[in-house]
């Protein structure tokens, strides 16, 4: 007789096939995240470098379209397709009124109207019957932002109060400045959702820009820094606590700042995320205590498996915005100066995002409880694409005018956190 054997079953063998939550992820027209993120606001350009020189190509939620400003320096978006029978619009030519066809010359304003028929008799006697299609943009913090959505839900572009007003000798940077960004921003090959959910993710710190690969955020352990042992690697329960609000999700995370007068004051790094895809966290290479912070990012979905970054930054350090997007080294390098070899023994954002694939699979998660933050998001995004289809406005969104947000994104001192749930003002405010 053969001894019973007790058979582990955990092996790949005969799993299911994996899939991803396409509500969460999926972005085109008629999906319902599609649809959600269609009744925002969403920078589709960087001002200072959309000139009226020549038409730019992008994609936005999956759809094609060309970002120009004409001569009267209004910035316009408009499908890609000419409306006439479908050229490209990049190859357009840029005039003082709008945006003129290479194929046969129809000229079309920023608001899609078609001004010129070059080749039809007096300049298309029916040219009022064309519109290209076109979408409503705005400027703001040093971008050009798009609203995609249904003309009547079009909300009002938000505003930040600490983004405003500008005091002397601040600027907006805007963009975000390394190799490979251009006009319409920095292209990533992956789902929007995973470089969001990192937002809401603080803990990765304590291992992957660490413990990992090496400590990777400038000037840690110098007085200007975040002292060595905000990385520890296996921080103690209550390190961060998640929090819903206004417009999104909060985490505050506690740590000890560096010793003064023989103590080490305990202090709150507090980051936000603005719904949709939004998320504001403080200056991590100079973290002075009782600062609010001075940027917001964006992740635009360019479609379903690339999205496009954004920053902007109000500030009157012209070195500030290098800062911050140099200011992340694996092995000491920037991320686009590293061979595969170190790519692969120091990993950083970029390596552990993009490997989590095209689109995550979410069917093969296994999630944890330092996972609070993304869950809660998740919940959060679920709500607004239910919210709009059952015909409601999402979380967030204002038709009217509103006064700036209050964002507590920064870093304070315990005492000062606490007494000040909602909001802190701006330091000197
Ligand atoms: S295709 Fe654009 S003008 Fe004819
Ligand atoms: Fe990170």
């Amino acid at each position: 007789m053969t001894e019973p054997t007790t058979v582990d079953t955990g092996t790949g063998y005969g799993r299911k096939k994996p899939s991803y939550d396409a509500r969460l992820t999926e972005v085109g027209p008629g999906t319902p995240m599609g649809e959600a993120m269609r009744r925002y606001w969403h920078p589709i350009a960087t001002s200072a470098t959309l000139t009226n020189d020549v038409p730019h190509r992008t994609r936005v939620l999956g759809e094609d379209l060309i970002v120009f400003r004409d001569g009267q320096g209004r910035p316009g978006v408009v499908f890609e397709r000419c409306a006439h029978r479908g050229s490209s619009l990049f190859y357009g030519r840029v005039e003082e009124d709008g945006l003129r066809c290479c194929y046969h010359g129809w000229k079309f304003d920023v608001q899609g109207h078609c001004l010129d028929q070059a080749v039809e008799p007096g300049g298309g006697k029916r040219r009022n019957l064309a519109r290209q299609p076109w979408y409503p943009v705005e400027e703001r913090y040093g971008l050009v932002f798009v609203y995609m959505g249904p003309p009547d839900r079009k909300p009002a572009l938000p505003r930040y109060d600490f983004m405003e007003p500008t005091e002397d000798g601040d600027q907006y940077q805007a963009g975000w400045p390394v190799p490979g960004s251009t006009v319409t921003g920095l292209l990533q090959d992956f789902n929007w959702l995973q470089i969001y959910e990192n937002g809401i993710d603080p803990l990765h710190v304590n291992w992957l820009h660490s413990n990992h690969s090496g400590q990777q955020f400038i000037n840690v352990g110098n007085p200007t820094g975040l002292p060595e042992d905000f990385f520890t690697p296996y921080p103690p329960e209550g390190t961060v606590t998640y929090e819903r609000m206004e417009f999104g999700a909060r985490y505050k995370l506690r740590f000890l700042g560096h010793e003064k007068d023989g103590v080490r004051p305990e202090q709150v790094w507090v980051g936000e995320l603005h719904l949709p895809n939004a998320w504001i966290f403080p200056d991590f290479s100079l973290p002075t205590a009782d600062q609010q912070t001075d940027m917001v990012l964006w992740a635009t979905p360019t479609d379903d498996t690339h999205h496009r970054l954004w920053f902007s930054i109000r500030s009157n350090d012209p070195e500030r915005m290098y800062r911050f997007a140099a200011g992340v080294k694996q092995n000491g390098k920037d991320p686009w100066e590293l061979t595969e070899d170190e790519r692969q023994r120091f990993p950083g954002d970029g390596e552990a995002q993009q490997s989590q694939g095209p689109i995550t699979l979410h069917s093969e998660e296994t999630l944890a409880p330092s996972d609070r933050g993304v869950v809660m998001l998740r919940r959060m995004l679920r709500t607004i694409v239910d919210d709009v289809e059952a015909g409601r406005d999402p979380q967030g969104v204002s038709l009217d005018e509103v006064p700036p947000r209050p964002v507590q994104s920064g870093v304070w001192s315990a005492a000062t956190v606490d007494k000040t749930p909602e909001a802190v003002p701006a330091a000197g405010a």
